[in-house]
Formats: C-alpha cells, sequence, structure tokens
C-alpha cells in the first residue's frame, strides 16, 4: 500500500520557475465561480483574459492547465458523489488526476473522513489547495504520478476524466484495476471518450453536464459514472 499525505502534511509545490508565484497568479488572473452546474462548489476557473499560455514560459513540455476548466467527468463524479454521500461518507478517499480538487471538495463536502488530492501538474497542486480553501474544506494534495505505484492505503479512489489520451488510460486502468483487486473502491467520472475502456467498465449512472473539452465550452454531454469489474 502506498501511504498518503494527510491534509496538513503537503505544502502544495509551485511551478518549475522558482521565482514564479503560481498562487498569485492564480488568485489574479482567474476567477473565483460556481463550478458549471454544481453552485455549491467554487473554483478559480479561466476566462479569456486569464492568458494562461503565460504559465508554460518557452518550456515545450509544460503540462496544460487542465485544472483551469471544467471538465465533464470531474462535473458527474462530484455531482454523483454529493446526490450519494454514503460513497464517501466516513471514508478515506483519493482524487486521481484532481486537475482543479473538483471531486475531492466533493467528497470533502459529502463528509469524507480524509481526502487526498493527486495531480501530476504542480500547478493544479496550487489551484487545489486554493479551491479546497474557497469552498472551506480540507484536501491534502500530492504532487506524484502514482499509476506505476502500489494501491494506496484509501476506501475510495475517484477518478474524473483522466482517460483522456490512449497510453495514459492504459495505465490508468491497470493501476485501478490493482486498486479494486486490494479491496478499494473505484468510481470514475468520463463522458465516453475514446480511450474510455467501457468494456472492462460498468456504467451506474450517466447524466447531462457541461465538458470544457467539448472544445466550444458550452452546451452539455452525457457523462458517466463507471465501476470496475474486481475480475476484470
Ligand atoms: C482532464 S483533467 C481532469 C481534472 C479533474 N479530475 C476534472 O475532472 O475536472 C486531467 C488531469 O489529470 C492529470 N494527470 C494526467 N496524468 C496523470 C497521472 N499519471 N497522475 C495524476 N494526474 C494525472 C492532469 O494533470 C490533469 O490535471
Amino acid at each position: 500500500m502506498t501511504t498518503l499525505p494527510t491534509a496538513e502534511s503537503e505544502e502544495p509545490r509551485l511551478s518549475r520557475r522558482s521565482s514564479f508565484d503560481i498562487t498569485a497568479f492564480i488568485t489574479r488572473n482567474l476567477r473565483l465561480q460556481p463550478a458549471p452546474a454544481l453552485a455549491d462548489i467554487l473554483l478559480y476557473t479561466a476566462h479569456p483574459a486569464s492568458r494562461l499560455s503565460r504559465l508554460g514560459g518557452t518550456d515545450p513540455d509544460a503540462p496544460a492547465p487542465y485544472w483551469a476548466y471544467g471538465w465533464a467527468g470531474g462535473t458527474v463524479l462530484a455531482r454523483h458523489v454529493l446526490a450519494n454521500p454514503a460513497i464517501v461518507c466516513g471514508r478515506r478517499v483519493l482524487d486521481l488526476g484532481a486537475g482543479s480538487g473538483i471531486v475531492a471538495i466533493a467528497a470533502a463536502k459529502a463528509g469524507a473522513a480524509s481526502v487526498v488530492a493527486a495531480d501530476t501538474d504542480p500547478n493544479a497542486i496550487a489551484a487545489i489547495a486554493l479551491n479546497a480553501d474557497a469552498n472551506g474544506v480540507a484536501v491534502g494534495v500530492l504532487h506524484a504520478d502514482l499509476l506505476a505505484e502500489p494501491p494506496p492505503d484509501v476506501d475510495v479512489v475517484l477518478v474524473g476524466d483522466l482517460f483522456y489520451e490512449e497510453e495514459l488510460a492504459k495505465r490508468a486502468l491497470v493501476y485501478l484495476t490493482t486498486c479494486r483487486a486490494a479491496g478499494i473502491d473505484v468510481l470514475i467520472g468520463d463522458p465516453f471518450r475514446a480511450p474510455l475502456p467501457t468494456e472492462s467498465l460498468r456504467c451506474i449512472a450517466a447524466y447531462p453536464v457541461p465538458d470544457f473539452g467539448d472544445g466550444i465550452g458550452r452546451g452539455e454531454t452525457r457523462a458517466g459514472v463507471f465501476t470496475i469489474d474486481p475480475a476484470a
């Protein structure tokens, strides 16, 4: 089992440009506003004047600022958790590929005993910390790629919109199947993106939700909540 940090134990790591204050950048340039279709959750959200292109500088490997937008997978899963708090109530939760932290915040609001939000993008880690504070909930943050690690020491893994690239989707499925085999509940939110391995999953709920990933940023798409068959 991989032991995760508590809400107090890890300071958010900032951009790899050490003199650059990503926390100040977010509070100055993004708007704190209700998440799409989830009025109870506030998120620092990008708008045209945010000019997020400034974040990567000249680094061609800088991660895309996915944490600044609303994704259907996270929205559908956060909505499902808020509507069914027993999924997380009193339990230890990991939000994997947390982005803005929308799913982690929903889990904390629904009464999870502890919540850790993990992401590979250091800027996401700063955004999650700000968003958790803005919603008055405790969320631990973890800047790491857990997909090559043993299953985490939690009861539930929640995954919003992580199946957006083929290779990443393959790695995520292997990891989550291992988590499931270790007795951890796994729930995935996804708008049926092409790399989602639907043959290995069971859809337990579906809702129409907005999706930034449609490239238009308006309108609604059908998104599902999925479990993994332990024998998959
Ligand atoms: C499309 S965004 C979804 C964010 C959030 N879960 C949501 O639904 O709004 C995918 C996120 O996964 C993160 N990510 C990509 N590969 C990852 C990995 N191996 N481990 C953890 N996070 C990862 C990205 O940095 C990004 O923040």
